[in-house]
C-alpha cells in the first residue's frame, strides 16, 4: 500500500460570525476575525490517497484525474470567493476552517466514486492549512 499526498492552494475571504451568538459573544469568540468586512487566507489543502501501485503504470493514482476532481469540487468553486456570501454551504454555517475542511472532505467523498470507481485508490485523508500555524485534519 502506498499513500500519496498532493497539495492544492486557493485564496478566499471569510468573516467568522454566528447568527446564534450575540454581538458581544461573536466579538469575544472570534475577535478580529469577526470584523464585518472580512479578511482573506491562502488556504492549502492536502489530499491523501491510498492504494496499491498499479502494475502497468507504476502509479497509485492518476494525478490528472485527481487534479480534475479537486479542481471541480474545491479550487474552482472556492478560489477568490467570499465563503460567506458565495458558497451555498456557508449560508447557514460559520466558515471556520474546521467547517471548511469538513465541506471539502464531504465534496470530495461524494464525487470520488464517479472519478475513481472501484475499491482503489481510496480517499484516505484531507488536511487544510489556514496559516502555517493552523492545520486541520479531517
Ligand atoms: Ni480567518
Amino acid at each position: 500500500m502506498i499513500q500519496l499526498t498532493r497539495r492544492y492552494q486557493f485564496s478566499a475571504s471569510h468573516r467568522l460570525h454566528s447568527a446564534d451568538l450575540s454581538e458581544a459573544e461573536n466579538e469575544r469568540i472570534f475577535g478580529k476575525c469577526n470584523n464585518p468586512y472580512g479578511h482573506g487566507h491562502n488556504y492549502e489543502v492536502e489530499v491523501t490517497v491510498k492504494g496499491e501501485v498499479d502494475r502497468a503504470t507504476g502509479c497509485v493514482v492518476n494525478l490528472s484525474d485527481l487534479d480534475t476532481l479537486v479542481g471541480e469540487q474545491v479550487v474552482g468553486p472556492f478560489d477568490h470567493r467570499n465563503l460567506n456570501e458565495e458558497i451555498a454551504e456557508f449560508q447557514h454555517l460559520v466558515p471556520t476552517t474546521e467547517n471548511l475542511g469538513m465541506v471539502i472532505d464531504r465534496r470530495l467523498r461524494e464525487a470520488w466514486p464517479r472519478v475513481f470507481p472501484g475499491a482503489a485508490p481510496k480517499l484516505e485523508r484531507v488536511r487544510i492549512l489556514e496559516t502555517p500555524r493552523n492545520i486541520f485534519e479531517i
